[in-house]
């Protein structure tokens, strides 16, 4: 009876172990599978953290498989240097993405376009000298953005309209001369902005991001030092201490150039310059064309305008006046000739027959005395 009985309960004891153990491996398996969509070649992956981290690879691409889930992907200190437009395709996941320290120049405009979920990205020491406008216009949750040490020199309007959550932006150590004011407004959470070790010119085309600095800083905003590199006199200054005065000059030069705007005259001028210059070469070198020109444009409206009136004007009232001067010169001469004629011949009846006016006269002087 007792071999019967525990028959029937190692049978349970056995299936509810098995089951048991079943269920583990069952875990296990799916556990696996969870992790394994590959780990790329040669690169570390944490399967809890969803870190892959393939820096220091000497890696001229990027790995193709990487899982789908990945939420950091570190890529810095590799050989990259042109990707494809869809290198992180795919990786919506993704929240932190580092490819500082390779030689990238170019970014295709839409190699970050599947990366909605993207907080922060690290381009820092790259080769980069142009960025496209639509280049982040997918990552609206952008809050941290390094693009210091590289070779920028200008960057295009618009490029950070799709970032209001952006709170930290380096930009130093790059080529950069001015910058727009229009291309930072729309930062709306910028706490930080990095613009350091650039070759700044404190020129009119500074003056509106001057501007915004000053907003910037009374808003909270912390900024580092924007020293000038030109002009001269501002050399080593900080754009932050010259006083607003210093660009005064810019509204009148605005002025001259909306005035020379209104003349169109102005793309002539500069193809035509040219043209003159080739055909006479050896005939008569002079140094008109390229420097005469612009001049001419901006005097134009004004005084030459003016002086070729009051040429105009100055030669009818000399012509009119001229012509009236002739005309009564020979009036006079021919009057005065006339005159003479006239008088010659009256001397000579004289003579002859006397003054017969004068004797009628003296007669009837004579007869009326009488
Ligand atoms: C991205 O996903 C789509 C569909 O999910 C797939 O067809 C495509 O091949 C994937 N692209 C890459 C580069 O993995
Ligand atoms: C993006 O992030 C949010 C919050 O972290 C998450 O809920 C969402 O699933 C993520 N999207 C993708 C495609 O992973
Ligand atoms: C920039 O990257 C190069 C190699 O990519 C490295 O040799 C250099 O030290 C880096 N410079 C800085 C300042 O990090
Ligand atoms: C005036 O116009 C010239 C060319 O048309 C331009 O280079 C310059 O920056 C303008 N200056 C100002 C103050 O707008």
């Amino acid at each position: 009876m007792l071999a019967r009985g525990s028959g029937p309960e190692q049978r349970t004891r056995l299936a509810v172990q098995w089951r048991q153990i079943s269920w583990i491996a069952c875990w296990i398996a799916l556990c696996a599978v969870e992790a394994l969509p590959a780990c790329p070649f040669s690169c570390k992956c944490d399967s809890r953290s969803l870190e892959v981290d393939c820096s220091g690879l000497g890696l001229t691409m990027v790995p193709p498989d990487l899982p789908a889930a990945t939420r950091t992907l570190l890529l810095l200190n590799n050989k990259l240097s042109a990707l494809p437009s869809w290198a992180f395709a795919n990786l919506s996941s993704l929240q932190r993405l580092d490819l500082s320290n390779n030689f990238l120049d170019q970014l295709p405009r839409s190699i970050f376009g599947d990366l909605t979920n993207l907080t922060e990205l690290q381009l820092r020491n790259n080769s980069i000298r142009t960025l496209d406008r639509d280049l982040l216009q997918h990552s609206p949750l952008l809050r941290h953005l390094d693009l210091s040490i590289n070779g920028l020199a200008q960057l295009p309007p618009g490029l950070f309209d799709g970032l209001p959550a952006l709170r930290s932006l380096s930009l130093r150590s790059n080529r950069l001369q001015n910058l727009d004011r229009l291309t930072f407004e729309p930062l709306a959470s910028l706490q930080l902005l990095q613009v350091g070790d650039n070759p700044w010119e404190c020129d009119c085309n500074l003056r509106d991001f001057k501007h915004w600095m000053e907003w910037f800083s009374y808003r909270g905003g912390r900024l580092d030092q924007l020293a000038c590199t030109l002009p001269k006199e501002l050399r080593g200054k900080d754009m932050r201490v010259v006083p607003m005065e210093m660009f005064n000059y810019c509204s009148q030069l605005e002025d001259e150039n909306s005035s020379a705007g209104l003349d169109i005259p102005g793309p002539p001028c500069t193809k035509a310059s040219p043209e003159p210059a080739k055909p006479k070469p050896g005939a008569e070198p002079e140094p008109e064309p390229s420097t005469a020109c612009p001049q001419k444009q901006r005097y134009r409206p004004v005084s030459v305008r003016r002086a070729i009136g009051t040429v105009i004007i100055a030669g009818v009232v000399c012509g009119i006046v001229c012509i009236m001067m002739v005309v009564a010169a020979a009036y006079g001469c021919i009057y005065a000739s006339l005159m003479a004629k006239y008088h010659r011949e009256l001397k000579k009846r004289q003579p002859l027959m006397g003054d017969p006016e004068g004797e009628h006269e003296d007669q009837k002087q004579i007869s009326s005395v009488a």
